[in-house]
Formats: structure tokens, C-alpha cells, sequence
């Protein structure tokens, strides 16, 4: 379980996240909502150890990793999917997988696990040879995930990964990280503006509000609530 207690976060002396107090549970997906602004970057970068905390625990099965630093993290199964789309854009598809599995804990041969990556996405597999700056953006956006689940994390950090996609795209990209957390029991935080489409995937969700938790309830609960109906309205 991945637990944060009562944590803080700053930028010299803007706050960013204020004494934030949440939990994800392995096998489910944890949507954390808000607008622009509100802090949801920054919640998963002090998760992964890219920004550091003020004040407050970060737990991981109920140890303190709030001040490891970010690589050490990553050994624990952290892996960040950062918010625009971060890969090696001068190497291919197969390229960018095998640098990703290099650096996971490789309990499968890369030939398998590249298998399951082009049964996920087929359309990787006809792209293979393809430099990832030729893809189109769902195509990246696929390229990332698999990036990232090539990695075994136990813990996975999605920022925005429907962002500027088409609604297809999103679904199918949605769909896979919904299988991929039930079948493996990994935790998933998905950070999203997108209010309704996160919290038709996710199990339960957070909305973050100038940096702090303004309301936390099942993703049934909250796509009733006001706040979120505003928060989708606003990015209509
Ligand atoms: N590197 C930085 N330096 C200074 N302030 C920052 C930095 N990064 C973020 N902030 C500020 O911290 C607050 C939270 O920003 P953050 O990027 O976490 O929000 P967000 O919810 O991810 O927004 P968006 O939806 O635009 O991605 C904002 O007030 C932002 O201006
Ligand atoms: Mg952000």
C-alpha cells in the first residue's frame, strides 16, 4: 500500500501541496483530480522523489520513504510517467523498450516481455523499427506506458497520459492500464484534468484543490459530486 501522511511540498517559498493525507491500494487505480494548478504533478513527483517534501511520510507497505532519493525509489517499483511525452525520440520502438526493461528488475527474458507488450498494442509491434519521434501521439503514449510497465513497478505514476489524445485512444490506453493493474495487483495513481474518463477507470479518486484534499470518495460518489462535474465542465 502506498500511504502519504500529512505531506508538504514547496517551490522556495510557493506551497505547492499542503499537508495532503491519502492511500492507494495495490490491484486498484487511484484518481487524483484537480484543475490546472492544483498540485496533482506534484503530488506523484514527490512520490517518485523528483521533488522533495517539506514535511510529512511518504509510506511504501508502511515504510518511510520520504527522503530516499529518487533512483533508490525506483528500485522499490516507483515509476513515474511524466505529464508531455518523455522518451528517447531518436530511438526506436524496440529500442526505447529494451533501454526500459534495462533498467527493471528483468524478471522475464526481454523477448517475452516484448511479446506482451505488442499483444497489448499490435501497433508497436508494426512500428518496431520506427523512431519514437515518428509516432503519432496516441502511439507515444503507448510507447510510455509500455515503457513503464516493462519496468514491473509495483507502484505506477501516471501523469495526465490521456492528455491532447483522442477519445478512442483514451479508452484503449485506459483499458490497458486497468488490466494491467488487476493482473499484476500494481498500484496505480493516475492524475488527471479529465475528471470523468479517470474516474470511469479508477476505483476511487482525490481532488486536489491549491494544493490540498477537498474531497475524497468512491469514483461512483464523486462523478455525482458537484465539484467534479465542475472540474469536467471546465475542460469541455
Ligand atoms: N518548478 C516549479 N517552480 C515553481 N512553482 C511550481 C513549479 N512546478 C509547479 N509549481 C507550482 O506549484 C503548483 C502546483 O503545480 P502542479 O504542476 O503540481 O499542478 P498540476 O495540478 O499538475 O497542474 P496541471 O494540471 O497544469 O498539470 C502551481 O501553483 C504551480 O505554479
Ligand atoms: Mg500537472
Amino acid at each position: 500500500m502506498l500511504e502519504l501522511i500529512d505531506v508538504s511540498v514547496a517551490y522556495g517559498n510557493i506551497s505547492a501541496l499542503k499537508g495532503i493525507n491519502l492511500r492507494a491500494q495495490p490491484g486498484q487505480i487511484t484518481a487524483v483530480l484537480g484543475a490546472n494548478g492544483a498540485g496533482k504533478s506534484s503530488l506523484l513527483k514527490a512520490i517518485a522523489g523528483l521533488v522533495p517534501v517539506v514535511s510529512g511520510e511518504i509510506r511504501v507497505n508502511g515504510r518511510d520513504l520520504s527522503r530516499m532519493p529518487a533512483h533508490l525509489r525506483a528500485r522499490e517499483g516507483i515509476s513515474l510517467a511524466m505529464e508531455g511525452r518523455r522518451l528517447f525520440r531518436g530511438l526506436s520502438v524496440e529500442e526505447n523498450l529494451s533501454l526500459a526493461w534495462s533498467f527493471g528488475p528483468r524478471s522475464s527474458p526481454f523477448a517475452q516481455a516484448l511479446e506482451q507488450v505488442y499483444d497489448a498494442f499490435s501497433i508497436l509491434k508494426d512500428r518496431r523499427h520506427s523512431k519514437a519521434a515518428t509516432l503519432s501521439g496516441g502511439q507515444q503514449q503507448m510507447l510510455i506506458l509500455s515503457s513503464v510497465t516493462i519496468r514491473e513497478p509495483a507502484f505506477m505514476l501516471l501523469d495526465e497520459p490521456s492528455l491532447g489524445l483522442a477519445p478512442l485512444i483514451v479508452a484503449q490506453i485506459f483499458k490497458f492500464i486497468t488490466d494491467y493493474a488487476s493482473a499484476r495487483q500494481t498500484t496505480v495513481m493516475l492524475a488527471e484534468q479529465m475528471a470523468a474518463m479517470a474516474l470511469k477507470v479508477a476505483h476511487h479518486g482525490f481532488v486536489l484543490r491549491h494544493g490540498q484534499v477537498v474531497m475524497e470518495d468512491t469514483s461512483q460518489a464523486l462523478t455525482q459530486a458537484d465539484v467534479v462535474t465542475q472540474l469536467s465542465a471546465a475542460y469541455l
